[in-house]
């Protein structure tokens, strides 16, 4: 008998248009662009992350927004005076191409350690970069499968994993039946765009491994919808 890999509990977290797409189209964008138009889809982000252990999000989505992954500053206070952790913020990567110090996901002051999990292909002059703002974590020799780096951040404790996207990350974490809850703020906007990013993204899935999460919550706020999903994974 196969003894199942430990994993956290996964949720993932994305506001999408109504046709699906959780950014412009690729050079349809200059600068920041929010999805979502009001703040309580912004309340909600804060509230789930600080119930995560760690949030974990694709390089290319650190690339392109810059998160920082951090919970609300008077929280941030608060549990540094506790000394009570914050989430881990981690970043997937094969190889860190493009990925800075300076980015605010390494700034100490904004939230929880910093871990860059990256594959054998990250060259010398990335790691030395990297090192000295994050533990860098090597998993995989391509890329990182992600049962490896799901048990990983099991051995490290973490029992609770927010992953904010993006959509090839996503993908990959269905592929592994590995996501336990959606929280899905739909925004009423049209982005439009073969090439535009979706929650998830990836090679799709034939309709016998179709993921068919079961609704567990709708709520109205304005005029955007902030809905809740569970995923059952039979068998
Ligand atoms: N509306 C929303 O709620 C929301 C939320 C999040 C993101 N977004 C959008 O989503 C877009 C980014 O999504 P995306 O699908 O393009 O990319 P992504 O999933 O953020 O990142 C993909 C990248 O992550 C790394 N990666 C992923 N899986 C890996 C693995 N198994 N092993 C090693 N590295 C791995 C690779 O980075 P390397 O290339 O460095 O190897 C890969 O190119 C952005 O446009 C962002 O604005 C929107």
């Amino acid at each position: 008998m196969t003894v199942p890999t430990p994993r956290p509990r996964v949720f993932i977290n994305f506001a999408s248009s109504l046709d699906g797409k959780i950014n412009p189209a690729p050079g349809r964008r200059s600068g920041r662009f929010m999805m979502s138009r009001q703040r309580e889809d912004l309340r909600r982000m804060f509230a789930l992350r600080g119930t995560a252990d760690a949030i974990l999000i694709g390089a290319s989505n650190l690339r392109v927004d810059d998160p920082d992954l951090a919970i609300p500053a008077d929280e941030h206070a608060a549990r540094r005076a506790r000394s009570q952790p914050e989430p881990l913020r981690v970043v997937v990567t094969s190889s860190a191409d493009g990925i800075t110090p300076e980015m605010k996901i390494f700034d100490p002051e904004r939230g929880g350690p910093s871990i860059v999990v990256h594959t054998a292909r990250m060259p010398a002059e990335a790691r030395a970069r990297l090192a000295p703002v994050a533990e860098l974590v090597e998993l995989g020799a391509v890329t990182v499968e992600m049962n490896d780096l799901l048990a990983w951040l099991a051995g490290r404790g973490v029992r609770t994993l927010l992953c904010e996207g993006g959509g090839d990350l996503c993908a990959q974490l269905f592929g592994a039946r590995a996501v336990d809850e959606i929280y899905l703020t739909l925004a009423p906007r049209i982005l439009g765009g073969a090439r535009a990013p979706s929650m998830v993204d990836g090679t799709g899935f034939a309709p016998d491994e179709i993921p068919n999460p079961r609704l567990a919550s709708v709520e109205q706020v304005g005029d955007e919808l902030f809905l809740r999903y569970e995923v059952s994974w039979p068998g």
